[in-house]
């Protein structure tokens, strides 16, 4: 009995001080908690370390304020991550497949395309590209101003100084002392709020021709339009304001491949006149948003941000990783927030998808080269205008369905069911136009195979299109010796005089 009662009154005190013990932990534990909790916010409070103005176009002044963001920002300079296709390793893309250079002679690409890196690299990869050539003054070279509207956020700060007609008016040289910062915060947010935003003029229009206003996107719409702003299809509008390369989306139709080639044909748009079939031709630019639009991962909701800026926490503070690039670089915090497979397991999905498709896309590219130079033949022995017409209208369209499916570089995973389609209706497109070619050039008295050129490097493939490799690096020489200083220079002044200016509350 007293055992028992002492046992009794012992388990009391045992359960007395186990509940005690008990309570301490949880009261300590919510305590901590909370002081975890507060920790975390007061870090997470913003406190501006300098003010920034409207329209600051300098990444490193953002920077100072959210260094998390600036320091993976600028990781885009990074070029050590070559996937299968892709990556930000520097990739010659003529040098890779030198049927481009048939494919595009007459046109500027044929000269020289490589491979985006990251957007660190976006001035200084299109100073350096053959495309945009040696000028002399402001006044020269092949290209318009317009080529700068996504590569940095000068371009809304020009755009805000003189007018967005007034910016799409001129050569690339009149703003070269203007924009020279690259792509940036500017581009994508509120410098007040850090709200996205959508800083290019071509994309509003373009919903609004539709009758939508991009102000009622949700929020994860907008993780997308930030990046559509560029990585779009486009043209230079030459009639909309006479005198300007006014920048349009040709999405009146609707945002797919055949959409757009009716909006083209309709108003009569032609990019360049091929050099040997004098095609009127259609160039596709990066058609990444409309493709994205069409595949499962759209569907479900994703947005771009979700694959190619992920979030990321170091330390108490969790943030955007604004290192976009390539997810395959980092599998984990990209496909493995939904996916479970092993990270071999998706790459290999993402491979399969590019694999599969470049094999079609390749015999296209075969049946192009052969398609302009059997109409070139077909002109040489004197063709009509009119017996030519219909097949190079077949031609324009085969090649821009090509285009459309290459131009992009993520679009056979983003898509691959939609790109398949169009590389196949190329394929039927491109050996129509031969067929028809075929019976021309029998009734022409051609007989034989008209030669496949010698295409097995970049160097040979240039050459065979007649381009001057040497005189145009000596051209862009003289540029970067001349001219390119000057622009740099009147870009320091004009930014030392801005200074920085330290935010009110230290
Ligand atoms: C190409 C567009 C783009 C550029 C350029 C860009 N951002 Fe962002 N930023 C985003 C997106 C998308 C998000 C995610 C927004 C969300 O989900 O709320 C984001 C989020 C943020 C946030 C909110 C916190 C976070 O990390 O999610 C901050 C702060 C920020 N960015 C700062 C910057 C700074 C500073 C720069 C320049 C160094 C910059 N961003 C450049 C698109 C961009
Ligand atoms: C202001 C225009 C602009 C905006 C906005 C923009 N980009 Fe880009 N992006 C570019 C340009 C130009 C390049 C090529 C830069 C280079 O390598 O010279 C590029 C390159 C890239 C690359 C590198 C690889 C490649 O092959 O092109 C990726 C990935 C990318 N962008 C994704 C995005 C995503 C995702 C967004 C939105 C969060 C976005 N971009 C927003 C203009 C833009
Ligand atoms: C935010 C979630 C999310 C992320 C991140 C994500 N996925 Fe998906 N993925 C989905 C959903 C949802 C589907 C559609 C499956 C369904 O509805 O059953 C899907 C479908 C797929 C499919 C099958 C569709 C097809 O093309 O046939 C593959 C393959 C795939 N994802 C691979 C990847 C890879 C690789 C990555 C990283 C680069 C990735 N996913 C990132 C959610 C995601
Ligand atoms: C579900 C994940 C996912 C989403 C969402 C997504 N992408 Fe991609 N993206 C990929 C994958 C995977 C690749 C192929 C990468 C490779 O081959 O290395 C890719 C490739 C790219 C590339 C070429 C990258 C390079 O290294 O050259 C660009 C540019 C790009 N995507 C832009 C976008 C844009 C813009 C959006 C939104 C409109 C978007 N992506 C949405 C997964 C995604």
């Amino acid at each position: 009995m007293n055992l028992c009662k002492a046992f009794t009154r012992q388990t009391a005190v045992y359960w007395v001080l186990f509940l005690g013990a008990l309570g301490a932990v949880f009261v300590l534990g919510a305590l901590s908690a909370r002081y975890l909790q507060r920790e975390a916010e007061r870090r997470y409070v913003y406190k501006p370390t300098v003010e920034i103005r409207a329209f600051e176009p300098r990444n490193q002044i953002w920077g100072e304020n959210f260094p998390k963001e600036y320091d993976s920002y600028t990781k885009t300079a990074e070029t050590n991550f070559k996937s299968k296709h892709n990556g930000n390793a520097p990739i010659d893309m003529l040098e890779v497949d030198p049927r481009l250079v048939v494919l595009w002679a007459g046109y500027a690409f044929s000269k020289d395309y490589k491979q985006g890196r990251g957007h660190y690299y976006a001035i200084q990869d299109v100073y350096d590209t053959l495309r945009t050539g040696g000028p002399t003054s402001d006044q020269d070279g092949p290209q318009p101003t317009t080529c700068w509207t996504c590569k940095s956020p000068d371009v809304p700060r020009m755009m805000n100084e003189e007018g967005i007609t007034k910016f799409y008016t001129g050569k690339w040289s009149r703003l070269g002392s203007q924009i020279v910062n690259y792509i940036g915060c500017a581009d994508c947010h509120n410098e007040q709020t850090m709200d996205l935003q959508i800083s290019r003029p071509a994309l509003v229009e373009a919903f609004a021709r539709q009758g939508k206003d991009i102000k009622q996107a949700s929020h994860q719409e907008m993780r997308s339009l930030v990046c559509a702003q560029c990585h779009v299809e486009y043209y230079f509008d030459k009639h909309k304001i006479e005198g300007t390369d006014y920048l349009t989306f040709p999405w009146d139709k609707g945002m797919n491949v055949d959409a757009m080639e009716r909006y083209y044909d309709e108003v009569g748009h032609v990019d360049w006149v091929h050099q040997f079939s004098r095609a009127p031709m259609l160039k596709a630019q990066h058609p990444d948003y409309e493709v994205f639009k069409l595949g499962i991962h759209a569907q479900r909701g994703l947005a771009c941000a979700d694959c190619h800026m992920p979030y990321k926490a170091e330390g108490m503070q969790k943030f955007s990783d604004h290192h976009i690039q390539s997810p395959l670089n980092n599998v984990e915090a990209t496909c493995q927030v939904c996916h479970r497979e092993k990270t071999e397991d998706l790459v290999r999905d993402v491979y399969e998808r590019q694999d599969k498709l470049l094999e079609n896309r390749d015999r296209l590219e075969v049946l192009l080269v052969r398609a302009h130079l059997e109409a070139k033949a077909a002109w040489d022995a004197g063709a009509t205008e009119a017996q030519m017409k219909p097949i190079l209208q077949e031609i324009r369209h085969a090649q821009w369905r090509w285009d459309f499916a290459a131009a992009g570089h993520g679009n056979s995973f983003h898509a691959p069911v939609e790109i398949a389609r169009l590389v196949g209706a190329g394929i039927d497109k491109a050996q129509n136009a031969r067929v028809k070619l075929a019976g021309l050039l029998v009734t022409l008295g051609v007989a034989g195979e008209v030669p496949y050129p010698d295409l097995s490097s970049k160097a040979k493939a240039q050459t065979f299109i007649g381009l001057d490799l040497p005189k145009l690096q000596q051209e862009k020489d003289v540029f970067k010796q001349n001219l390119l200083p000057k622009w740099l220079e009147a870009a320091k002044q004009r930014e030392a005089g801005w200074g920085r200016k330290l935010a009110p509350s230290i």
